[in-house]
């Protein structure tokens, strides 16, 4: 069942975190389902331009409206991941989506402001939310590249004014996350003291976790051992999720984990069986790893055995 992201986040806040995960082709779009059903909880779809681009932007609607039939007690929402203003109007047109996501957060603090309220008006008009994002993160993105050094964390004073004047319905802070493989060069951790202030600010109000991948040293360790390359790769620590939801985290972003799922599963594949040609057997295994590590995520999250109540409150 397709639910809005806002009620999602009002039945979430301060509780635990939704899982929200960025999908691209039919294996991940089945891992996904499976692995929220087995866990029995809520999750949010997440669609980038790029993922939109990869096949074309009605297949991976498909996939999902196909996936809602086979799982039908599945609660989630469909988001779209790091818009720009036309694609976010192409999002809010299609009928499909339940919110999107307008990334201004490269652009000069009042052009930020002025573009999401663009976007918020035209969403609200067709029931739609939207998540804004204040200050910039590390990492590599489609479209904005901002190096680590110069990421900037959201200053709680100005958040409280974006969210007055943009009037977006949830907020992704910067508090020292990056996207990718490679967030944390040495020492390094999640600024609680800065989400802290932002709640004190916004209190009761939705914020988002971007780069909140893990990267597990395991999955790294076994992917070189395939013939990967991955050095030096290093994420959030997983235990920090339910701290960040206590402090008003109700979305939590993780791409660049179930990538090397993938990865692992299709290099030892490989590896192991050099003789082997068809897709569907590695395919498989991805399917199987990949619910496998989402039931584990939403466990951390906290969203893990929520959907009954989910239920209740939306019947
Ligand atoms: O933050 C970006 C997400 O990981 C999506 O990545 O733009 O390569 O699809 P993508
Ligand atoms: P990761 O690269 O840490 O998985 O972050 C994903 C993300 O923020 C998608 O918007
Ligand atoms: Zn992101």
């Amino acid at each position: 069942m397709i639910v809005t992201t806002k009620k999602l986040f009002e039945l979430a806040y301060g509780k635990y975190a939704i899982g929200a995960y960025n999908i691209n082709n039919l294996e991940q779009t089945m891992g996904l389902f499976r692995g929220c059903i087995d866990s029995q909880a809520p999750f949010i779809i997440q669609i980038s331009k790029g993922a939109r681009s990869f096949t074309h932007k009605k297949m991976l609607e498909a996939l999902i409206r196909t996936a809602d039939d086979i799982f039908p007690n599945a609660i989630f929402a469909v988001h779209l991941d790091h818009g720009d203003e036309a694609t976010c109007m192409d999002c809010i047109n299609s009928g499909f989506y339940s919110s999107v996501m307008i990334d201004g957060s490269g652009l000069p603090y009042e052009q930020n402001i002025e573009v999401t309220r663009r976007i918020v008006d035209a969403a609200h008009a067709r029931g739609l939310v939207v998540e804004a994002e204040l200050g910039q993160l590390g990492g590599v993105e489609e479209h904005v590249q901002v190096s680590e050094a110069e990421a900037k964390l959201t200053n709680p004073e100005q958040a409280k004014d974006f969210v007055t004047r943009s009037g977006c319905d949830s907020l992704a802070c910067a508090i020292g996350t990056s996207h990718g493989a490679f967030k944390f060069s040495g020492s390094q951790g999640l600024h609680f003291d800065v989400l802290a202030e932002i709640q004190k600010r916004l209190p009761g109000f939705p914020l988002v976790m971007h780069g909140s991948s893990s990267v597990p040293q395991d999955e790294v360790a076994r992917i070189n051992a395939a013939g990967g390359k991955l050095g030096g790769a290093k994420g959030v620590d997983e235990e920090q999720f339910k701290r960040a939801a206590e402090l008003g985290v109700t979305k939590i972003n993780i791409d660049t984990d179930g990538r090397l799922v993938w990865t692992r599963v299709h290099r030892e594949f490989f590896r192991d069986y050099p003789e082997k040609f068809d897709l569907r057997d590695p395919g498989k295994i991805f399917m199987s790893e990949y619910a496998k590590f989402i039931a584990h995520k939403n466990a951390k999250l906290g969203s893990a055995g929520q959907i009954r109540m989910l239920k209740a409150a939306l019947a």
